[in-house]
């Protein structure tokens, strides 16, 4: 028996950057699923240059064309309000938000100019935070709001060339993870994904036959269940492209205590490196840990012994 399919209906989904790749196939998804969409989109380059309405003009005809229903929005996402406006005036409500649009200024630490690390911020953090701060009092007052951050493998693992983009992109995974906890008891799910596929941010740097199995089509499906109103998945971060979708969480190893004394000292810790990186019987925590059990722990071990050597063999 086929699943059944996921409905919108009535729903008012707003995704940014929708002109394109990935945004582009989630608003034609949403719009075949009886939700009104806003389809945003600056309209210009990858690198974030110039602005146009045709990318998110054409997703509307589409849209429409099939039946869907969709307005479009031309506002960068640092005009997050125009864009949340856009839903409220146009369909008296904002149900999903899929924070989407993005840009690259790949270039090497060395060469990066104070100009591609302050665009890529405020594309990537500023344009999300805008967007989900015009949406979070309807979300709040209708007790019910679907929130997606698009992060990226770069924020989450480095990568050559990307400094600015990595750490937007991972600035992402706090601001998401923190929103989950505020809007839970409001019905709001907020989740954060890490996709991988073909759109024009890719096209230059990967080969072509590699790309025609990274359909951006194939991110679409996670981040429908993510958004349905049955799921109660929050606070979560998936890796998702090419047909495998994967959970990502932290790793706790369980770590060297010292004695909180003056035997607390550098060569006190090298001596003990090899419990700091030891993942045998790691935890995945879900917050801090505890810091009055640390403490305890701590206070009750015997000085530890003075270590001359620095020494960091660990496993
Ligand atoms: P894309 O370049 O095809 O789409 C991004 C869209 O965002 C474009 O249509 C662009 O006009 C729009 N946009 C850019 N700046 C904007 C602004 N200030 N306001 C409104 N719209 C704006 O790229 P793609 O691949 O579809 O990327 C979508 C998201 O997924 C981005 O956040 C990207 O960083 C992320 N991502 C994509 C990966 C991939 O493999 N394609 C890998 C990891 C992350």
């Amino acid at each position: 028996m086929a699943p059944p399919e996921l409905r919108y209906n009535g729903q008012t989904v707003v995704v940014t950057g929708a002109g394109g790749g990935l945004g582009r196939e989630y608003a034609i998804f949403f719009g075949s699923r009886g939700a009104n969409v806003v389809v945003n989109d600056l309209g210009g380059s990858f690198k974030g240059e110039g602005q146009g309405s045709q990318a998110a003009d054409k997703v509307v005809e589409t849209i429409r064309a099939a039946g869907g229903k969709a307005v479009a929005n031309y506002d960068s996402v640092e005009n997050g309000e125009a864009i949340i406006k856009t839903a409220i005036d146009s369909f008296g409500r904002i149900d999903v938000l899929i924070n989407n649009a993005g840009i690259l200024r790949d270039v090497s630490f060395k060469n990066m100019k104070q100009q591609d690390w302050d665009l890529i911020y405020k594309v990537h953090v500023k344009g999300a935070y805008k967007c989900a701060r015009a949406a979070w009092p309807y979300f709040r007052k209708q007790k019910y709001g679907r929130l997606i951050s698009t992060a990226s493998a770069a924020g989450l693992f480095g990568s050559f060339g990307q400094t600015n983009y990595s750490a937007a992109k991972l600035a992402l995974v706090g601001f998401t993870e923190t929103l989950a906890k505020e809007g839970l008891k409001y019905n709001i799910l907020c989740n954060v994904i890490a996709p991988i596929a073909a759109s024009r941010m890719t096209e230059t740097v990967m080969p072509p036959d590699v790309l025609e199995k990274l359909k951006p089509e194939w991110i679409v499906p996670l981040v429908a269940v993510l958004t349905h109103k049955q799921s109660t998945e929050t606070g979560s971060i998936y890796e998702v492209g090419g047909g495998h979708i994967a959970k990502l969480r932290w790793e706790r190893s369980k770590g060297a205590y010292l004695k909180t004394d003056d035997t607390l000292t550098p060569g006190a810790v090298a001596a003990k490196w090899k419990n700091v990186v030891n993942f045998d019987g790691a935890e995945h925590p879900q917050g801090p840990g505890n810091a009055m059990e640390i403490l305890e722990t701590a206070s009750q071990l015997p000085p530890s012994p003075p270590a001359e050597k620095l020494d960091f063999k660990g496993k």
